[in-house]
C-alpha cells in the first residue's frame, strides 16, 4: 500500500485479522510449534487465530528472519500461516528485506547455527505500507516538497526490484478528505468479507484435496496449471502483458494465482480474462517519472 500520510494504510492492515480465514486443526499445531519454538506458547494452550506480526523497521536480521545464539524463529516463521506487516516498508535495513526474498519464495527459512541449519515454517502474506516518498506528499502539487519527483525515485530504490516482484498486489491508497469521512459507512462489514474470504478457501481446500498444497499461493508447476490455466481469451491477455510489462517468469505465474484468487473469490469456476486484467492491474508498474 503507498499513500500518504493518515490515509489509513496502517488502519488498513491493522482491520486486516478481521477478514483471515480460521485456522484449520493442522494449520494450528504448525503454528503453535513454532511459537512453542520462540517461546511465546501462552500458557502452553493451542494458538486458535492466524498471527499477525508487525516487527518495527528497526528490526534487526536474526529478530526478522530468525537465528542469534539458540538459532530461535523470526518474525517471519512467527507469522506463518498468518501475515507479517511491514509498515514503512523503505525504513528497514535493505539488507534484512533483502533476507526476506527466499522465505517469501520457498514459504519456509534456513537459520544458521553453529554447526547445522535448522529449517522454519515461514508462509506468509507479507502486507507492507509506504509513503510514495520522504515527505510523503508526492502527487499532491500543494504540499509536495521541492526536491519531488526526484526524492520518490530515491526513497522507492530503497527497496530492491527482487523484492518489489514478490509483491502480488501494489494498491495506491489515497488521501481520505474530511467531507469523504462524513458520508454514511460502507454497507460491507469485515464479518462480510470474512464470509467471502472463508468461501474462497474452502473452494481451494476442495481443489487442492489430493495434493500437497493447501492454498493458490502454494500451487505450483503442474498443479498451478491444471488449476489456473485461463481461457482463450484470458490467454490471449495474459500473453500480450507478458510481453508489453515484461513479466518475469515468476511474475506471470504469480498472476496466474491471483487471478485464480480472483476467479475463487467471484465463484467462477474457470480463469476469464476479467480476473487476468484484474490480477494484472495489480501488479507493480514502473514508477511514473
Ligand atoms: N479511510 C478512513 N476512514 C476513517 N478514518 C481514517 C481513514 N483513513 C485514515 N483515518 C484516520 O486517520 C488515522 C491515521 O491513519 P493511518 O495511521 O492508518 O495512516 P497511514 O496511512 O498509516 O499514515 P502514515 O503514512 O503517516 O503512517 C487513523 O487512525 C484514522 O483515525
Ligand atoms: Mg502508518
Amino acid at each position: 500500500m503507498t499513500g500518504p500520510p493518515g490515509s489509513g494504510k496502517s488502519l488498513l492492515a491493522a482491520a486486516l485479522p478481521g477478514i483471515l480465514p480460521e485456522l484449520t486443526p493442522a494449520e494450528a499445531l504448525e503454528v503453535s510449534m513454532v511459537a512453542s519454538m520462540a517461546g511465546e506458547l501462552e500458557g502452553g494452550r493451542l494458538v486458535r487465530t492466524r498471527p499477525f506480526r508487525s516487527p518495527h523497521h528497526s528490526a534487526s536480521m536474526p529478530a526478522l528472519v530468525g537465528g542469534g545464539a539458540r538459532a530461535r524463529p523470526g518474525e517471519v516463521s512467527l507469522a506463518h500461516l498468518g501475515i507479517l506487516f511491514l509498515d514503512e516498508l523503505p525504513e528497514f535495513q535493505r539488507g534484512v528485506l533483502d533476507s526476506l526474498r527466499q522465505p517469501l519464495e520457498t514459504g519456509t527459512v534456513m537459520v544458521a547455527r553453529a554447526a547445522a541449519h535448522v529449517s522454519y515454517p515461514a508462509r506468509v502474506q507479507l502486507i507492507a505500507a509506504m509513503n510514495p516518498c520522504r515527505c510523503g506528499h508526492l502527487g499532491d502539487p500543494s504540499q509536495a516538497c521541492s526536491r519531488a519527483p526526484k526524492c520518490a525515485a530515491d526513497y522507492q530504490a530503497r527497496i530492491s526490484g527482487p523484492l518489489l516482484d514478490r509483491i502480488d498486489l501494489h494498491v495506491d491508497v489515497p488521501a481520505v478528505s474530511a467531507a469523504d469521512l462524513t458520508l454514511p459507512p460502507p454497507a460491507e462489514t469485515s464479518a462480510h468479507v470474512a464470509a467471502r474470504v472463508a468461501a474462497a478457501r474452502a473452494i481451494q481446500t476442495a481443489r487442492y484435496a489430493g495434493v500437497k498444497v493447501r492454498t493458490n499461493a502454494e500451487a505450483d508447476g503442474k498443479v498451478l496449471e491444471a488449476a489456473a490455466t485461463p481461457d482463450a481469451a484470458g490467454a490471449k491477455l495474459l500473453a500480450q502483458a507478458a510481453k508489453s510489462m515484461r513479466l518475469s517468469a515468476r511474475g506471470y505465474h504469480r498472476v496466474l494465482r491471483v487471478a485464480r484468487t480472483l476467479a475463487d473469490l467471484g465463484g467462477a469456476e474457470t480463469v476469464a480474462r476479467i480476473h487476468i486484467a484484474e490480477a494484472l492491474s495489480y501488479r507493480r508498474r514502473a514508477p511514473t517519472n
